[in-house]
């Protein structure tokens, strides 16, 4: 397949998503969700065909001719995810990687990308070992605002950010970068997994495309696995929705279905896990046992001012990192004595999970890189889900008292330090 080359462009602000009419609950349960016009079903069946009749050649019975190229179920999930994320378009994709590859591959070889440093893991992968081969150079950058200018050349086409970012949660003003890199006709996109459409729309702030892996709080049930890419330029929706159907990396109807009932409360559910997280943050910086707390929604974190402009309600979101004392060990530990979270990967589920990235999301990123990143070995991330706050904050301390007492007996088997 031919790369397809972004058009070289003193950029026009492209036409934008009219301002929605209704609030995003309203939206979140009913934008891309008609009544059945058949049966008045009012909530849509699901599309498990894999091809449409036609009465003619080329002239198919309805709007579909086979489930690749378009389905029912993928069409109304991808009108929701437009809609809530103030976008003109969406596509939908088989994982949030697939929704990363599909925009890589619609860039030239030779084309320059500048990314944050410490971006998800897989994304990193993504571009280090496969964006590569395919002749796209990325250049990472732990201070895209202050550097971005520095870092330009004739080549770059694409702008990466997540905000915030995974695991340390450090935030990126999307307007201060959009505002440099559309003066060179440059494209910015934001990975906005973290923080779901309800807390952050990007393209509000300036952003040209916004994407997400919508298994973690779009579906919020931890039982799909989908992406999804949202921006206004007709441009890009030729070029994804081509990019899109040729690369074949599409969602089942049942997942979009599974996905879109999930959405439905995405904007109660971000609001439970943001508000647990504040308080499993503040119970985090008030204990002896961590060396410090990387959220977003704390006033002590660095960029607050960040959250304050650019989230809604300055809420944090569910997702939060700590350095615990003790090193890896205690981490680990920590991870372990957890009694409500899960130790797993993954988040923005109902359920409240922890990991350690070092040893387990990250690490596959060389260790200096991960540590100039800030990901040292002892720190620990926890996706607050929606169970009851008291007992996450409970949870957190008894899972730190006993970590840090595993500390004090290592330490004396060990004779000390
Ligand atoms: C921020 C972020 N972006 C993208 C992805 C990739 O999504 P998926 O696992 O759906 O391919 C992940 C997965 O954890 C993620 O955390």
């Amino acid at each position: 397949m031919p790369a397809m080359t972004l058009p070289d462009h003193s950029i026009e602000t492209p036409p934008r998503a009219p301002s929605p009419v209704h609030g995003f609950g309203t939206l979140a349960v009913h934008a891309g969700s008609p009544h059945d016009p058949v049966t008045g079903a009012v909530i849509e069946p699901i599309s498990l065909s894999t091809t449409y009749a036609q009465t003619a050649v080329g002239q198919p019975v309805g709007l579909y001719e086979y489930t690749r190229s378009s389905n029912p179920n993928r069409e109304n999930f991808e009108a929701a995810i437009a809609a809530l994320e103030h976008a003109k378009h969406a596509l939908a994709f088989s994982s949030g990687s697939a929704a990363t590859a599909n925009i890589l591959q619609s860039l030239a070889a030779g084309s320059h990308v500048i990314s944050i440093s410490d971006v998800y893991g897989g994304t990193h992968r993504y571009f280090t070992k496969v964006a590569s081969a395919h002749g796209v150079q990325v250049t990472f950058s732990p201070h895209i605002e202050r550097d971005i200018s520095g870092l330009l050349k004739p080549e770059t086409k694409l702008i990466w950010i997540e905000s915030p970012s995974n695991p340390t949660l450090s935030l990126v003003d999307i307007r201060a970068v959009a505002s440099i890199a559309h003066q060179h006709g440059i494209l910015v996109v934001v990975d906005n997994t973290f923080l779901s459409p309800y807390i952050q729309n990007p393209l509000d702030h300036g952003a040209d495309i916004v994407v997400h892996s919508v298994t973690k709080y779009i579906n919020g049930h931890s039982d799909v696995l989908m992406g999804a890419a949202a921006y206004n330029s007709p441009e890009l929706h030729e070029r994804l929705t081509f990019l899109q159907n040729a690369i074949g990396a599409v969602p089942s109807a049942f997942d979009c279905w599974l996905a879109h009932r999930g959405l439905k409360t995405l904007h109660l559910r971000a609001r439970e896990a943001s508000k647990n997280a504040l308080n499993i943050a503040q119970t985090l910086e008030s204990s002896p046992h961590v060396l410090s707390v990387n959220y977003p929604g704390l006033p002590s974190h660095a960029q607050h001012h960040i959250t304050v402009k650019q989230h809604r309600d300055g809420l944090g979101g569910g997702m939060l990192s700590f350095r615990i004392r003790g090193g890896k060990e205690a981490a680990e530990r920590f991870c372990q004595e957890t009694k409500i979270f899960t130790l797993a990967e993954s988040l923005g589920g109902v359920e409240s999970l922890v990991e350690v990235p070092g040893s387990m999301t990250h690490a596959g990123i060389p260790r200096e890189q991960r540590e100039a990143a800030g990901v040292w070995d002892d720190l620990v991330r926890v996706s607050c889900g929606i169970e009851d706050g008291v007992d996450l904050c409970k949870d957190v301390m008894q899972a730190l008292e006993k970590a840090a007492v595993g500390v004090k007996m290592n330490g004396a088997k060990n004779g000390g330090n």
